[in-house]
């Protein structure tokens, strides 16, 4: 538990997204309001469970915003504590090479299903911006692409579970990155009756990474992910050269400067994409024997993606 609050906020995103949606709404009292923020997860839960997983954002609040009578609430919260008690927990791992989209997709899969989004590499960031013990050991290896111990990710990761938001299921993204932290993975699992429900795979030719991961600017508070071409913010400007003025890398909400990675440069890439393919791809064939393995073509428009990851979603 060395850094559980920075670990907290660092989970990939926007979990707070679905939460400031739901709590947009002017007609209904407080005391709705609360029952269906904490209800919204179990309405997405529930629904996963009884195959409409194709549940999207606008139904998920609508839902979300009818008013909750007692009657319903009742049965809701005695819905969902048999699924807290008695049901696996759903675990999905994004997986894919560095710049493949675990990030861009991750947080709609979050808002999606309603379970939070586990970023072992956000988490490390986070650990060596607060220069815990952990982030003073990683963050050369970090900066370098090399790959972090696996003691310390399993320790990162089985204390983050526990968490009472992990109650229903989460999304791993950048874990397992190793055979052995996908074995520590299964073996904690297995403790409590559940295992990897299932992995979607974003497959993207290693050519077309490099430009990703080089034009890839980010808002470090809110982890926004931008991109000079592909997503690039409203406020850039480039110079004469076509590169744009950083200066004019501005956060689209809170117009705060954006920032670079020190590992999205060309020769650290070639480390990560080394590691990927040497030790995080045999993973694939460890889960592929449970049928629970899903190739998405990532190498595509963002909107095509997304049509494709929801379909490796469905049952
Ligand atoms: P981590 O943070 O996990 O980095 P990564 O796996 O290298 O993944 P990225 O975040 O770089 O890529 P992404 O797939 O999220 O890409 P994104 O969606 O942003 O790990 C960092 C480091 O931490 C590791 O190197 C290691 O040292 C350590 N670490 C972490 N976990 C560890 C573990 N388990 N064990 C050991 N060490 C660990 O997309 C990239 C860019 O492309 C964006 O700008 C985006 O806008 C753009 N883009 C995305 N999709 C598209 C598209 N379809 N078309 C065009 N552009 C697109």
């Amino acid at each position: 538990m060395l850094f559980t609050s920075t670990i907290r906020v660092a989970s990939r995103r926007v979990a707070s997204n679905s939460r400031r949606l739901l709590s947009s709404s002017a007609t209904k009292t407080a005391s709705s309001q609360d029952a269906a923020r904490k209800l919204a997860p179990y309405f997405a839960a529930a629904t996963v469970a009884f195959g409409a997983t194709q549940l999207s954002v606008n139904k998920n609040i609508s839902q979300a915003e009818k008013p909750v009578d007692s009657d319903c609430q009742a049965l809701l919260e005695q819905n969902s504590s048999k699924f807290a008690q008695y049901w696996p927990r759903n675990i999905l791992i994004l997986f894919g090479p560095p710049g493949a989209g675990k990030g861009t997709h991750g947080p709609k899969v979050e808002e999606l299903l309603g379970i939070p989004q586990l970023s072992t590499g956000d988490m490390l960031r986070a650990a060596v911006a607060a220069q815990t013990e952990v982030g003073k050991k990683a963050q050369a290896v970090m900066k370098a692409g090399g790959l972090v111990s696996d003691d310390i990710v399993v320790g990162i990761i089985r204390d983050r579970i526990k968490e009472e938001d992990c109650k229903l299921g989460f999304i791993l993204d950048g874990f397992p990155r190793t055979l052995a932290q996908a074995k520590a993975l299964d073996t904690m699992l297995a403790e409590e009756g559940a295992r990897v429900t299932k992995v979607v795979e974003l497959h993207v030719p290693d050519e077309v990474l490099e430009e990703r991961i080089c034009g890839r600017w980010i808002h470090k508070k809110s982890g926004r992910s931008y991109h000079v071409k592909y997503a690039p913010p409203k406020s850039m400007e480039k110079d004469s050269d076509g590169k744009p003025k950083p200066e004019t890398m501005l956060d689209d909400e809170t117009n705060e400067p954006l920032i670079q990675r020190p590992d999205d440069t060309a020769t650290a890439l070639v480390k990560r994409l080394s590691s990927y393919h040497g030790e995080t791809v045999p993973i694939l064939e460890h889960y592929n024997p449970n049928g629970i393995v899903k190739q998405v073509n990532a190498n595509q428009g963002m909107t095509g993606v997304w049509k494709e990851v929801l379909g490796a979603l469905s049952r």
